[in-house]
């Protein structure tokens, strides 16, 4: 029995018996205290493996792009030998920053300071009146490395040094071994800075996941989701479509499985039929969400930025399109990036003063609730990492005061 088959035999169960709701209680503390914040970023955002970009970003040798989207100022690189590298872009020397621009490309990394400068692989290789430096020993002030691995074209970076992709992905590579995701290319990006903390932004993803437009079917509607906590804190989930918007789909019904494409779009390769007739979204842990269309990938990526502060992207990939124009102007296009856009305004309209209310101190000491079974399982594997970190009465499930209000829904 594949993934799929066994998928498709739970929503079977659950749709002729509707399973109880397992609620879960989130105590207040965990989304506004700046100590819990520091507890994610050491235990979580610095042991993680995390999407730092795709190679078609940096696509060729010597091209090379900053990114700080956890607040640590990295460097990833195309070096000349054609290996994607990260390092910390701290200068060797007095800790400046070695590049300064977003985006640029050179075969040689140039402090600004004092002209120390590194070759693409971190050697540090010149340094200006040498002999002044007593003791200089060039081995061992290259630049700070970073783990770095390209896995079908996107770069994941971690701060762990002992950190293993494979084991990372673990079961759910396996599961999505076939998707050809390696020949896409980066149609459209957008975001949104939110004022709220990331998990009320994770937990509103988690509860109603991306249903993206599909050419002929705009208005898709979905029924109660599979949701599966997979190795490594992953999720998978599985919304089918209902009875109305399968059959505007082709399907004969929400669970007979196609192999559907999108009309008048190149199709991604290698997608199971249950991708391509649900609303699908894997979730890999912490803050990734990839959905899959038979014509492209959407991703959501959920950065904190601090404890009440949140940058939400949206990033459509689509088939690689070689020296073609970009289809971004194709109708089924347009229609899929006015809705991210619109994905995009209303989580943040919906979480508008949610953290202004989460810090009214008649709200310390209680707990938020939520029905949601994604919701449960990535709070738990969250807290997995957390247990022994932060106060016990912080983590999910921990009852420190009355319940008094739900999740926004
Ligand atoms: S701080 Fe970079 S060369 Fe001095």
């Amino acid at each position: 029995m594949t993934f799929s088959d066994e998928v498709r035999a739970r929503l079977q169960v659950r749709s002729a018996q509707p399973p109880a709701p397992e609620p879960v209680r989130l105590p207040a503390r965990r989304f506004v205290d700046r100590s819990f914040y520091e507890a994610e970023r050491a235990e979580i955002f610095g042991k993680a493996w995390l999407l730092a970009g795709r190679l078609d970003e940096i696509a060729r040798p010597g091209l090379y792009m900053t990114w700080e989207k956890t607040r640590v100022p990295l460097l990833v690189v195309h070096a000349v030998d054609d290996v994607i590298r990260c390092f910390y872009n701290s200068c060797r020397h007095r800790g400046a920053p070695v590049v300064r621009v977003p985006r640029g490309r050179n075969r040689a990394l140039r402090c600004q300071y004092h002209s120390w400068t590194y070759d693409t692989s971190g050697k540090l290789v010149s340094v200006p009146d040498e002999r002044d430096f007593v003791d200089l020993r060039r081995e061992e002030r290259g630049l700070v490395p970073v783990a770095c691995e390209v896995r079908n074209s996107a770069i994941f970076v971690n701060e762990d040094p002992v950190a293993d992709l494979n084991s990372f992905f673990g079961g759910t590579g396996r599961e999505l071994s076939s998707v050809q995701s390696g020949e896409l290319r980066t149609l459209d990006q957008r975001s949104v800075t939110i004022p709220v903390n990331w998990k009320r932004v994770m937990e509103r993803l988690l509860s109603s996941p991306p249903v993206p437009p599909r050419p002929g079917a705009s208005d898709l509607a979905t029924t109660a989701a599979d949701a599966e906590l997979l190795d490594g804190g992953h999720l998978r989930i599985v919304a089918p479509f209902d009875a109305a918007s399968a059959s505007a789909l082709g399907l004969a019904s929400p669970l007979d499985w196609a192999s559907l494409g999108d009309e008048g779009l190149p199709a991604v390769g290698g997608l199971d039929p249950m991708f391509l007739s649900t609303a699908t979204t894997y979730v890999f842990f912490p803050n990734l969400f990839v959905t899959y269309t038979p014509g492209g990938i959407f991703n959501f990526t959920v950065w904190p930025g601090d404890e009440e502060t949140t940058l939400l992207e949206a990033t459509w990939l689509a088939p690689d399109w070689g020296e073609e124009d970009s289809p971004a102007e194709h109708p089924a296009w347009t229609e899929r990036i006015e809705w991210a856009q619109a994905r995009l305004e209303a989580v943040a309209a919906a979480l508008a003063g949610a953290q202004d209310e989460m810090k009214e101190p008649a709200r310390q000491g209680l707990s938020l609730q939520d029905d949601s079974e994604a919701v449960r399982l990535w709070n738990e594997a969250l807290d997995a990492h957390l247990r022994g970190v932060v106060p016990a009465d912080t983590l999910t499930g921990a009852v420190p005061g009355e319940v008094r209000s739900p999740l926004p829904s």
